[in-house]
């Protein structure tokens, strides 16, 4: 099926707070990482079968600093500091995306600071995660 996309201020969220005061965010808002190592947003997502899944993060990083997150699937680092770089400024929003393994049914899709900075402001995730995945959204 299609990608789904899940929104950041939907997800279980530690050590950061969903704002939005910065326009060009969909769905209700963002999610303000605190600026500190190892805040985090975690999303529950579904797979129909089990393989490769590409996650579409959708960033603002509007100072100067790379924002690098872990990414992991299931309790396992998939993509050591993945990098979120600026964008120029906090109302420009732009993708990066990394390919995955998920188990068929439900994963957890976790995304940790690694500096003292915190992550970028997160938008969603959308998961294209292959033709057996249903069209649900969360
Ligand atoms: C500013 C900005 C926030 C951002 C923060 C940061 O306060 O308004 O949206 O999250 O900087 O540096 O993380």
């Amino acid at each position: 099926a299609a990608v789904v996309q899940y929104q950041a201020e939907s997800a279980t969220i530690s050590n950061g707070l969903v704002e939005s005061n910065h326009a060009g965010f969909t769905g209700s808002g963002f999610v303000n990482y605190d600026n500190e190592v190892g805040s985090s947003v975690e999303f529950t997502v579904n797979a129909g079968t089990a393989g490769p899944a590409t996650l579409t993060f959708r960033f603002a990083n509007g100072q100067t600093a790379n924002r690098p997150m872990d990414i992991s699937v299931n309790g396992s680092v998939a993509a050591s500091q993945l990098s979120f770089p600026s964008t120029g400024a906090w109302t420009t929003w732009t993708t990066k995306s990394t390919t995955v393994t998920l188990n068929a049914g439900s994963n957890k899709i976790k995304t940790v600071a690694t500096t003292v900075n915190g992550g970028p402001n997160l938008d969603r995730i959308d998961v294209d995660a292959g033709s057996g995945t249903p069209d649900t959204t969360a």
